[in-house]
């Protein structure tokens, strides 16, 4: 665990341009400066993430968001207020203050204040934006413990604090609010029927497909195993075509709680990884409450066709 020390040593880290790995309570982040470019730069070139892919700004406090949104429309300040600290991110206009490095050039900045209160010390601490996207590299799943960081960027980041497990495990919900009327980008760590409950009307899904195009993957990506979805009566049945086939498959155990689900997820992918299996067997939980970011997650690690794809290719 960290104290005091560690994070006055992240913040400074921080300020000169460093690169600082830290729990939030979804998932822990690589952080840097968001004002400082050549810091921002970095986070791609450790994560080996293509530039262009947008990253969230972290705040320590909500009233910021007036520093890094040009217009702050009411549905935000209410969602803020509601779900702030926590695993929410608001996509509003971005002021001026907002880099091309963070936005990939689009004119919508990604906010968030995590629930963490490692996190929070931190980015008070610093006082600025800190811009975070998850500390994986590219094509892996999130961390959800420090081990999963060092394992995955080892050197390639300055400093990681050690906050334990995150407690959600499962990224934030982000809500696009820069147009006429909100869309979920992203289901996570807060439910769509409670984002819908503080709007006081159904809020759709606008959700990237899975897919990228052939090619557009780094070379040193690794194939890990394929995700294979299965109704749980045809989880034994889909296990023994595959050993068949002469892969070393499992089945993925999730508790029946989906908020257990989602905070076991990565840690369990990311153990039959180590285990040598090349295929994962797994059954898309009910679409309700923290169950849709699971079966989101489950989806883009199976591919288009729950068969085709390699569990990593839905990592960012
Ligand atoms: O829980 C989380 O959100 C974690 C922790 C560290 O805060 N962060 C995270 O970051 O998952 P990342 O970069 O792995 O995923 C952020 C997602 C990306 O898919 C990115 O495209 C999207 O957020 N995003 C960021 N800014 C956006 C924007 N302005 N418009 C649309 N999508 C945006
Ligand atoms: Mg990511």
């Amino acid at each position: 665990m960290n104290d005091s020390d560690d994070i006055r040593r992240a913040v400074a880290v921080l300020r000169a341009g460093g690169l600082v790995a830290f729990p939030t309570e979804t998932v822990y982040g690589l952080g840097a400066d968001a004002d400082n470019p050549a810091a921002l730069r970095r986070i791609f070139a450790a994560k080996g993430r293509p530039e262009g892919h947008p990253l969230i700004v972290h705040l320590g406090d909500a009233a910021a968001i007036v520093d890094w949104a040009a217009d702050v429309p009411e549905t935000a300040m209410r969602l803020a207020a509601r779900f702030w600290p926590g695993p929410l991110t608001i996509v509003l206009r971005r002021s001026g203050r907002v880099r091309p490095e963070v936005t990939g050039g689009q004119d919508t900045v990604g906010l968030r204040v995590p629930a963490h209160p490692v996190a929070l010390e931190l980015l008070r601490g610093f006082g600025g934006g800190v811009a975070a996207p998850s500390a994986n590299r590219f094509g892996r799943v999130s961390p959800t413990t420090a081990a999963h960081v060092r394992e995955d960027l080892g050197d390639a980041v300055d400093m990681i604090v050690d906050g334990g497990p995150c407690a959600v495990g499962i990224e934030s919900t982000i809500v696009d609010l820069s147009g006429p009327e909100p869309a979920i980008l992203r289901p996570g760590g807060v439910p769509r029927e409670d984002i819908e409950a503080e709007l006081g009307g159904p809020v759709p899904l606008r959700v990237e497909g899975p897919v990228r195009a052939p090619g557009t993957l780094p070379s040193h990506y690794a194939p890990k195993a394929r995700v294979v979805l299965a109704g749980v009566a045809e989880q034994a049945e889909s296990l023994r075509a595959l050993a068949a086939a002469g892969r070393k498959a499992s089945v993925l155990v999730l508790p029946s709680s989906s908020r257990e689900a989602a905070r076991g997820l990565y840690a369990a992918l990311r153990d039959l990884d180590a285990q040598g299996c090349d295929a994962v067997v797994a059954s898309v939980p009910a679409e309700e409450g923290l169950g849709l970011a699971v079966a989101d997650r489950l989806r883009r690690a199976a591919g288009p066709r729950g068969d085709a794809a390699g569990m990593g290719e839905g990592g960012t």
